[in-house]
């Protein structure tokens, strides 16, 4: 079962690549009113300014970095971006819009991922929310590895919140984790969304092991910045 839906997923988002940006953006059926589309476009902006302020850092990790949206606020803080997604579909999109030499891609499922270096900045967005439950606590453990010391964990996602999704889909609070998805041409794919509590969220950051504080904004996200701190070292003289 796992499997099955790791691999719809992907075929999701890449069927879904140019049509992507929609969702974000509240064009098409994610068009909800000017007045309820610009609460969304408030909240994502203080999470900009949030994440802004973390300041320069040299080597940041964008895991699922889709067609971009994030990747370019990165780029304001990173002197080296290094994104991994497993849709070949959203990295030519994203290579095209940010056109730069800067951002290293990757063509990588992040449940086969083995982390190979240690960055100052790790980010995820609307990422962990597909994690098949089984596969979370190792996923996050890679993520810890894959900070260094004294480095940065900052993850973003969504809240159950109705107006947030296509207005021909769905959102019921049945406890079913699997959800039916559609494009525009009405094909349908099937994937996994979690809609995480802080305390749920927090619990198991500092359980992989960061220092963390997790936020909420009025209506649309959740959003965590972890630390990975330096360890105790123990000296027997
Ligand atoms: C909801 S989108 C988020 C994209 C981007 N982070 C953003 O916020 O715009 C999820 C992304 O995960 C990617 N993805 C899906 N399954 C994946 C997997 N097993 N490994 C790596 N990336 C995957 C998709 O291609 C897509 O770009």
């Amino acid at each position: 079962m796992t499997d099955r839906i790791i691999q719809q997923q992907i075929e999701y988002y890449r069927a879904r690549a140019n049509e992507y940006d929609e969702w974000f953006y509240r064009k098409g059926r994610y068009d909800r009113s000017p007045e309820i589309n610009q609460r969304w476009f408030n909240e994502i902006a203080a999470i900009k300014n949030t994440l802004h302020q973390i300041g320069m850092v040299d080597d940041i990790l964008e895991l699922a970095s889709g067609t971009g949206i994030w990747t370019q606020e990165l780029l304001r803080i990173g002197k080296k971006i290094t994104a991994i997604d497993a849709s070949e579909e959203v990295i030519a999109i994203n290579r095209s819009k940010l056109n730069s030499l800067s951002v290293e891609y990757h063509l990588i499922d992040l449940f086969t991922w083995q982390p190979d270096a240690a960055y100052d900045l790790v980010f995820f967005a609307f990422w962990l929310s597909h994690v098949p439950p089984n596969l979370l606590d190792s996923f996050l453990t890679k993520v810890y590895q894959s900070v260094r010391v004294g480095g940065q964990v900052f993850i973003i996602d969504s809240c159950f919140e109705p107006t947030s999704i296509a207005n021909n889909h769905t959102l019921e609070d049945d406890g079913n984790i699997y959800k039916t998805r559609k494009l525009n041409d009405g094909q349908e794919f099937q994937i996994v969304k979690i809609f995480y509590q802080p305390d749920e969220l927090k619990d198991k950051l500092q359980k992989a092991g960061f220092q963390v504080e997790v936020k909420l904004t009025d209506n649309y996200f959740i959003y965590a910045q972890g630390k990975k701190l330096k360890q105790f070292v123990i000296c027997n003289s």
